[in-house]
């Protein structure tokens, strides 16, 4: 089941009249007369409300109370309060899906779903970079955005760069902790993923026509668990969970930042104002200044992490000189 908010209208409108009243009980009849909806809808929309992790109390003669909001990032969760222009204005939610990755590719064909994101509860089939699995389990923040750029198709490699920019922007924002980025796109926490970025392109000719862009965010996933899973994958430097920062935060409140950061960073990235965007990624870089190995489909380079370039490839020095590295899983030696 796929929800939005376009296809919800009656349980949205029910849903929003409970939690602005949510200090008093609301009688089915009162839902009723004030939505111009029949009691049977009301009845039918409450019951759907408390299946999507909504907490209503129900007593008899008093009618219904909203006690807590679903923890779940539902579309109208999404929606309500976001800042943005254009992206996230349109959300779909799923509770489980094989990859958001694949419903977004799908959708980025109709230019009506441009801003769009998509979201799950959790993926079985979660795709991350060079081909790996992406283990996605419930608590985590599972999502792809859909885009039609304006900018060149030389700035597509530094738009995950540039999104991790972002995330880490929201993560600062909401949690009150500076996280770290390492090349390409990861960002980290003490040393740890915290995240990934993971980009798929329709090119036509020499123009980009769309990007999906797939973001994983192990908000509150079971640490261990999803080590034990990774623990034979090459490269894995282990998990961090955002959980650990604060008890209290809720995931929509990350979602919303972090997809207003993205509309600010691709609004720059849009006007070709790349400088920016490499100046802040350096600053929280853990990749420069450290020596690295880096995986490459040509083998493997070592060297010391200069800098990014203009398309965020990395530059690594060596006895051989300096090398431009596109693509590659990366090893920090040092520390
Ligand atoms: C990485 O390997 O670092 C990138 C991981 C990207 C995972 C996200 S989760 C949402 C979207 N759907 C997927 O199947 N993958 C991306």
């Amino acid at each position: 089941m796929i929800y939005n908010s376009f296809n919800n209208a009656g349980l949205v409108k029910v849903l929003t009249f409970l939690q602005t009243h949510n200090t008093e009980y609301l009688s089915g009849q009162d839902l009723s007369d004030v939505l111009h909806i029949s009691r049977v809808a009301v009845w039918k929309h409450i019951k759907k409300i408390q299946e999507l992790g909504y907490v209503v109390e129900s007593k008899q003669k008093l009618g219904y109370k909203l006690v807590s909001n679903s923890e779940l990032l539902l579309p109208w969760e999404v929606t309500a309060e976001l800042k943005t222009k254009t992206i996230g204005q349109r959300a779909f939610y799923l509770d489980s899906t094989d990859s958001t990755q694949n419903w977004a590719l799908k959708m980025a064909e109709d230019s009506e779903n441009d801003g769009a994101v998509i979201i799950a509860g959790k993926q079985t089939g979660g795709k991350g970079r060079s081909g790996r699995r992406w283990v996605s389990p419930k608590g985590g923040i599972w999502m792809s955005v859909i885009l039609r750029p304006k900018f060149d198709i030389s700035v597509t490699t530094l738009f995950p760069i540039a999104s991790s920019l972002a995330l880490s922007y929201a993560i600062e924002r909401i949690f009150k902790e500076t996280p770290e980025l390492k090349w390409p796109n990861d960002v980290t926490i003490k040393g740890k993923k915290v995240a990934g970025m993971l980009v798929y392109a329709s090119l036509e000719s020499n123009r980009i026509e769309n990007l999906v862009l797939g973001i994983g965010i192990n908000f509150d996933v079971d640490v261990k668990q999803v080590e034990k899973s990774l623990k034979n994958t090459p490269n894995f430097y282990g998990v961090a969970t955002l959980r650990d920062l604060n008890q209290k935060i809720r995931p929509v409140q990350l979602v919303r930042q972090f997809l207003l950061e993205l509309e600010k960073i691709y609004a720059l990235l849009n006007g070709q104002k790349t400088k920016e965007i490499i100046s802040e990624w350096t600053k929280r870089s853990s990749t420069i200044g450290k020596e690295v190995e880096i995986s490459t489909l040509n083998g493997k380079a070592r060297g010391m992490a200069l800098r990014i370039d203009e398309d965020g490839a990395l530059v690594i020095s060596n006895k051989k000189g300096n090398s431009r590295i596109v693509a590659g899983d990366i090893v920090h030696l040092s520390k």
